[in-house]
């Protein structure tokens, strides 16, 4: 079965890697990567598939409704895989109208142009929403997010993605759209931008450079690797029910602060430094604003109906992950300077 399928968001973190795994496993899709190229966003992450010939790249902006309209006209796509977004929460917090209008106001030109192009015939398509757990809320020190936890979005990031997703349900409801929407907890890996907590940390150890830990470093957090994240993607496109959520996590729960000392003894090993001298760095810092406190996801219904479950421990996940950005330094360097240098300095300096 031949598709064209748009992805959205194909050069930043997670979607380079679910590009890579669609291009490389299904020849016979053509995949078009539609990406603003944000700071987010880098077309260095896909330099070793960019040049097969089932992938295209186009840039734009999901929120030009001319511009996704041509789009649709010109490819005729089959299917939309959707994780175009500002994903970073606290950029939400210094910033959040940008996150209203990408998150809401993309993924409504997006669900419009869906609808338009596919009003004829809805057989075979399918409109693929990525989300994530943090439109659940924030848990205590029990329970799982499921698919039937109540949304209660609490920073203007998970407000976004949860009026994202209602809009998505809406879409199926209203106009019958045959769309999926999967929620997952924390990925990493290699490839993701230095503002997130891992890799954040491992360019300051490497640099060393204190470690900011929010808090307490109490925070709990379900980490997944990548790879992972886009196995199960593939598979919800492939066989997900329509009209159906399915949580995605990696059953892997760490308080921040413990998962920060693991990470600084892989990094003294892989450096080859005393024992301890990474830990040195670790600093606690100013909380983040509406802090919450822990997810941590039930990935049940994914795992009984479809047969997924992640596939790469934590400890090997995070060698992985290290060693990557250790011998992928001119990728960081092109990141870690100018933009970055700002948003750092107005983040952290006045914490
Ligand atoms: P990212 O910030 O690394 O990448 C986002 C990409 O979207 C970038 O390439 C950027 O250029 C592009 N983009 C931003 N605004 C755009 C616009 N207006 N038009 C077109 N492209 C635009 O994000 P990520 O971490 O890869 O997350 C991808 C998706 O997965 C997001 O929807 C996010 O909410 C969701 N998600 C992320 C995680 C995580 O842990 N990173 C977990 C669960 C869900
Ligand atoms: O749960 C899924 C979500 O995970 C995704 O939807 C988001 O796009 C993604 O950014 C991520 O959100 P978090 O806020 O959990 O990720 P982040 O890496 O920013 O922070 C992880 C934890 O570490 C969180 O408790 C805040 C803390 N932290 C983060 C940074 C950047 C620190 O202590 N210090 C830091 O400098």
């Amino acid at each position: 079965m031949s598709k064209t399928i748009l992805v959205t968001g194909g050069a930043g973190f997670i979607g380079s890697h679910v590009i890579r795994r669609l291009v490389q496993r299904y020849p016979h899709y053509r995949i078009v990567n539609l990406d603003a190229l944000t700071y987010a966003g880098n077309l260095e992450n896909l330099s070793d598939i960019d040049d097969l010939p089932n992938y295209l790249f186009e840039k734009g902006d999901i929120r030009d409704e001319a511009f996704i309209e041509k789009l649709f006209e010109k490819h005729q796509f089959t299917d939309v895989i959707h994780l175009a977004a500002e994903s970073h929460v606290d950029r939400s917090i210094s910033n959040p109208l940008e996150f209203i209008q990408t998150n809401i106001v993309g993924t409504m030109v997006l669900l419009n142009a869906a609808r338009k192009f596919w009003a004829s015939n809805m057989d075979g398509k399918r409109f693929y929403h990525i989300s994530t757990d943090e439109v659940y809320g924030s848990l205590g020190e029990d329970g799982l997010f499921t698919e039937e936890t109540a949304y209660d979005p609490r920073s203007p990031y998970s407000a976004s993605k949860a009026s994202s997703d209602h809009l998505v349900r809406a879409y199926f409801h209203t106009y019958h759209l045959p769309v999926v929407i999967t929620n997952c907890s924390n990925n990493y890996g290699p490839n993701q931008f230095p503002e997130k907590l891992i890799p954040l940390s491992i360019n300051n150890i490497k640099n060393e450079k204190p470690i900011p830990i929010y808090g307490k470093g109490e925070n709990i957090r379900d980490w997944l690797y990548v790879e992972d994240h886009a196995s199960a993607i593939d598979l919800v496109f492939h066989e997900g029910k329509l009209g159906d959520t399915y949580n995605i996590g990696g059953n892997n729960e760490w308080k921040n602060i413990d998962l920060i000392r693991v990470l600084c003894r892989v990094m003294d090993a892989e450096l080859g430094r005393p024992e301890g001298s990474s830990e040195k760095l670790i600093t606690f810092v100013k909380d983040r604003a509406g802090h919450d406190m822990r997810y941590a996801i039930d990935s049940g219904k994914i795992q009984r109906e479809l047969g997924w479950s992640p596939s790469v421990q934590f400890e090997e996940g995070i060698e992985k992950t290290v060693r990557w950005y250790l011998s992928n330094e001119t990728w960081l360097n092109n990141i870690i300077s100018g933009a970055y240098e700002k948003y750092y300095s107005d983040q952290y300096h006045k914490r």
